[in-house]
């Protein structure tokens, strides 16, 4: 057999190029970038827009088409900016419109596409309709476009049903009227500080048709839509409890599971169609991308019918475990009930809401994630299997066709942070459960650039709102640049190879391997094989002599596939 020679990181890849007429989002890789985390230019420890800007060059390098940011708006950062207090502003912690302006330029002259974060369900409690509803008597217009009402009992004081937010505790929280008395209660599927919206609502619907406009002024080219599938809360708000499945952002997690009163109603689609309409208006394949908690796909599906969004998260997917059988069955599943709606599949394995699947694919099921992992979690995840089956599964996922989101540090081999002292947590679950589930700091640390550097080159002061571990340095992107056997250079190579050889158009067929921990099928000229078990297994003999593109960690020999490696072969 032959081995491939190492990419050219300066070989062109030319994200703004639309392939045969297929439109971009249809196999892009996108990248998410959490802005407080990423880089920091003015040293404050929280990363913010300049600072994405010196390192887009990074990006350009890794090879990937778009960046998704996290919110940057102006917000009381209760919940890390997905507490949204003005939509139009950029919140002075990351920078100005001038600095998101010459960002988004900086990337587009870089062929990498600009999507930002829209958080419609709910704003902060800081935004000026709500102090404005505060304010206003029950009944009011002020009032209803949140979701205010009395309490149940003679004197209103239970809550009006019993619904729990998803970051904890109960999802109602009642006011204090101006004389002092007991008012209203009002609904907040996450945090108190996050009233949700009410979307029968003509005024909400029309300020955010217009901030859509703003930022597709801007040159934005698209949204990725937060909590899509709760906008519309079924008629009576009658009581629910969600089963033990249920995850960090409120997912059944069981595909037969009814949906809850609060997602996936009905009603969210008429919103997504005067959406996408509102997006046909502006040239250059923008696009909607939504995040829908929802089971299972062919339910998730409805978000991307030809007249509503382009692309939803396939959280199916990151949920699924290590294991042959099941990730054959959820590509299966994908695959057909995205085509069925003639959408492509979308492929994710980590964001910032779960942990980091570098340490997540070494849990087990008698300790899975849950809601995050902390110092007191027994049984942790091996650290050196960890990342090994992340880049097998990084490996299988960046060969399937479809779009694929990438968050920022898996290039790195990242894993989750665990031992944060719990001083330094801030996720607001961590403090609505008194500390019982940790949540989502740890796959929140600022990002690792240079080893032995303040802070890892994250800010020139050494500041970081989380601590970061004391044992990041071979992490750190420059410690990796030029390694072939880093995790770094195997995903800029496995997202070179993509490019090339169109994987993200293609089509799947499957090969029997005979042992169904063994994932082997072709997508084009490119072969793919996925150790899942945990042995050694036998090279099929058809693929002995092939050229061997890619494997997921460096291997000695050609007849063996050890057990959690990922090899592409080029079979044209
Ligand atoms: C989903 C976001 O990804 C998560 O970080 C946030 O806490 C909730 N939505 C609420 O906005
Ligand atoms: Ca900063």
């Amino acid at each position: 057999m032959t081995h491939a020679t190492a990419h050219s990181p300066d070989a062109p890849l030319d994200a703004s190029a639309t392939i045969d007429g297929a439109e971009w989002w249809r196999s892009a890789v996108i990248y998410q970038i959490y802005p407080r985390s990423f880089a920091d230019a003015n040293g404050d420890g929280i990363g913010d827009l300049r600072g994405i800007t010196s390192r887009l060059d990074a990006l350009k390098h890794l090879g990937i088409d778009a960046i998704w940011l996290s919110p940057f708006f102006a917000s009381p950062q209760k919940d890390a900016g997905y507490d949204v207090a003005d939509y139009r502003a950029v919140d002075p912690l990351f920078g100005t419109l001038d600095d998101f302006d010459e960002m988004t330029q900086a990337a587009h002259t870089r062929g990498i596409r600009v999507i930002v974060d829209l958080v419609p369900n709910h704003s902060s409690d800081q935004h000026e309709w709500f102090q404005q509803a505060l304010a206003a008597q029950p009944g009011s217009p002020e009032r209803a476009r949140y979701m205010f009402r009395d309490g149940r009992g003679p004197n209103g004081d239970t809550a009006p049903n019993n619904w729990e937010s998803i970051f904890g505790g109960p999802a109602w929280t009642r006011i204090v009227d101006d004389d002092g008395t007991p008012g209203q209660w009002y609904l907040h599927l996450f945090d108190s500080s996050q009233p949700d919206f009410d979307w029968s609502n003509a005024d909400v619907r029309a300020m955010f048709r217009d901030v859509l406009r703003f930022w597709l002024d801007r040159g934005v080219d698209g949204f990725r839509i937060d909590v899509a599938h709760g906008l519309v809360k079924a008629d009576g708000l009658p009581d629910y409890t969600p089963p033990q499945s249920a995850g960090s952002m409120g997912g059944t997690g069981k595909a037969d599971a009814d949906l809850p009163p609060y997602f996936g109603q009905d009603g969210v689609h008429e919103i997504y169609r005067e959406w996408h309409q509102v997006l046909t208006e502006y040239d250059g394949e923008r696009v909607l991308c939504a995040e829908a908690w929802v089971d299972p796909l062919s339910t998730m599906a409805l978000w991307v019918r030809p007249d509503e969004m382009q692309q939803a998260f396939n959280f199916p997917y990151l949920e699924t475990p290590w294991n042959g059988p099941a990730l054959r069955a959820v590509i299966d599943e994908s695959i057909a009930a995205f085509s069925a709606v003639g959408a492509p599949s979308t492929w994710v394995l980590s964001n910032h809401d779960v942990v980091r699947h570098a340490s997540r694919l070494a849990l087990t099921e008698d300790n899975p994630q849950g809601h995050g992992i902390g110092p007191k979690t027994t049984d942790r995840p091996d650290t050196e299997l960890g990342l090994r089956r992340a880049r097998a599964a990084s490996a299988l996922m960046l060969a399937l066709p479809g779009g694929a989101y990438l968050y920022q540090g898996e290039e790195l081999g990242l894993p989750e942070a665990i031992d944060l002292p719990d001083d330094a947590r801030q996720d607001p679950t961590w403090f609505r459960t008194h500390g019982t589930r940790y949540g989502r700091d740890g796959c929140r640390v600022p990002l690792p650039w240079e080893p032995g550097a303040p802070a890892y080159g994250f800010s020139e002061t050494g500041a970081s709102w989380l601590p970061q571990p004391a044992d990041w340095d071979a992490y750190a992107r420059a410690s990796q640049l030029g390694d072939p056997a880093s995790t770094l250079e195997f995903y800029s190579r496995a997202l070179w190879l993509r490019a090339t050889h169109q994987l993200g158009l293609g089509a799947l067929e499957w090969h029997d391997a005979g042992d169904d921990s063994i994932l082997w099928f072709a997508n084009g000229p490119v072969t793919v094989v996925a150790n899942t078990g945990d042995s050694d297994a036998a090279t099929p003999t058809s693929l002995i002599e092939a050229t061997r593109i890619l494997t997921s960690v460096p291997l000695s020999g050609d007849d063996v596939i050890p057990a959690d490696t990922t090899v592409w072969y080029l079979t044209p």
